[in-house]
């Protein structure tokens, strides 16, 4: 079994930054409300301030007051007018799905929605589809379901739809075209997506009726006014430093202010499962999501089974997770895991071609992968796909083993974690 001689610097704290999918539903829905509104905790790397900028294009006013912090200055959903230039997501998946349904919910507001050469072979069809049953204008440019997007803004209706897949992204796109038109909205989905969405507009005021779980009904009128957003730590962010706390021979991480959505704290489960010992501390309430401090302890781990219900709330951690199966006894194994295909990167391909490089022999499935457990690695270039949680899993395992793994392109780290090669460094003392 791998094992890392790693000593945490005594007394070792950190602060992750803020919540990637909750610092874009601050814009969009700071957007929508009429009046002012604060954020606090925004997560100032690429992919949310992306969406910031996309929206002053429409007309509101973003003041920075601080790090993390903005003043936000909407005339409201009815207030939002066409902009001259197309708007450019980057690399950011969540930031073009939810906009689109929000822009075409926007009746006379006109937009074209782009990104990167990444984000632009990523499928968008899973939003076109049910947007398209709500009367919604939107159209692939190139045809080809992808983005760049066409949207021309409406009034909608109402409709009734079971998603094929568990996707909060293709949940919230709905949610937000409702909202955007004041029309009802009936989704169901098989498992529990993460709810931000769900918790920001219970935060506004608004409520949902739930027929089950994973099934619920919202009505209008959305009418929001301007209010203070708070955003809470990355989990997704926390689970590098997580898993580098459990497989570390000896100190502990503490991990503060971060967000414990129960939709979102699969990689909590899955660690304790396999052997990890992560406590939660200072539990508490913040604008309608759970909050708390991590402390990780080194711990021996094994392999677990990874029921297909866990998948939607570890979907983005299945990378760092697959770098603490490295370090497990019996290997590693993850199953009905086939969206890991249209990520920031086929994150199938992208682990096991890079895992094949450090002399791994990893069986690929359709929707997952496995491998027995690991005795040695041998050093390799690793390719990043573009995907900065693939660059962040390999700079963890090679900080781990002190080896000589490269990583082709690490800028990719930029989209959601500018910090994170600082905290390794602090971390190396
Ligand atoms: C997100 C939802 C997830 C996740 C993405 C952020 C969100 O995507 O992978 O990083 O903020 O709604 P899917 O909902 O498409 O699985």
């Amino acid at each position: 079994m791998l094992s890392s001689k790693f000593q945490i610097p005594s007394n070792f704290s950190i602060l992750v930054p803020g919540d990637k999918s909750v610092s874009h539903r601050s814009v969009l829905f700071s957007s929508l409300a009429k009046g002012e509104s604060e954020i606090t905790g925004f997560l100032e790397a690429e992919d949310p301030l992306n969406t910031m900028k996309s929206f002053s294009k429409l007309g509101i006013e973003f003041t920075k007051t601080g790090v993390g912090n903005y003043k936000v200055k909407s005339p409201g959903k009815s207030g939002l007018a066409s902009p001259k230039e197309e708007l450019d997501f980057g690399n950011g998946g969540t930031g073009i799905r939810l906009s689109s349904g929000l822009l075409a919910g926007l009746d006379g507001v006109n937009t074209q929605l782009t990104g990167d050469a990444s984000l632009r072979k990523r499928p968008m069809k899973r939003i076109i589809d049910p947007l398209s049953l709500m009367g919604a204008d939107i159209q692939s440019v190139t045809g080809d379901g992808k983005a760049p997007l066409k949207v021309t803004g409406k009034k909608l209706h109402s409709i009734s739809y079971k998603s094929p897949i568990a996707s909060a992204q293709v949940k919230s796109c709905l949610m937000l075209a409702a909202i955007a038109s004041d029309v009802e909205l009936e989704y169901e989905e098989d498992e529990l997506s993460r709810d931000h969405t769900e918790n920001m507009l219970r935060f506004l005021g608004g409520s949902i009726e739930h027929i089950s779980k994973t099934h619920f009904k919202i009505k209008p009128p959305f009418s929001f006014s301007g209010a203070k957003f708070q955003v809470p730590g990355d989990i997704s962010s926390a689970a590098f430093f997580i898993v580098f706390g459990l497989l570390a021979k000896s100190g502990t991480i503490l991990i503060q202010n971060v967000g414990l959505n129960p939709a979102r704290i699969g990689i909590i489960t899955v660690l304790r499962n396999m052997g990890g010992r992560i406590e939660v501390e200072k539990e508490r309430s913040e604008c309608g999501e759970i909050i708390g401090d991590l402390r990780v302890y080194p711990s021996k781990l094994k392999k677990a089974d990874i029921t297909s219900d866990l998948i939607p709330s570890i979907i983005d951690e299945i990378p760092i997770l697959t770098i603490a199966g490295l370090f497990s006894e019996n290997g590693f194994e993850i199953k009905n895991a086939e969206d890991l295909r249209a990520k920031e990167s086929d994150r199938i391909h992208a682990m096991v071609s890079n895992l094949q490089k450090l002399g791994i022999v990893v069986e690929e499935a359709k929707d997952g992968y496995a491998f027995s457990e690991v005795n040695e690695i041998k050093p390799a270039l690793i390719e990043s796909f573009m995907d900065h949680r693939i660059a962040m899993s390999f700079l963890i395992l090679k900080t781990l083993l002190q080896n000589e793994i490269q990583i082709d392109d690490d800028s990719w780290i930029d989209t959601s974690f500018p910090d994170f090669k600082a905290i390794v460094k602090r971390l190396q003392g």
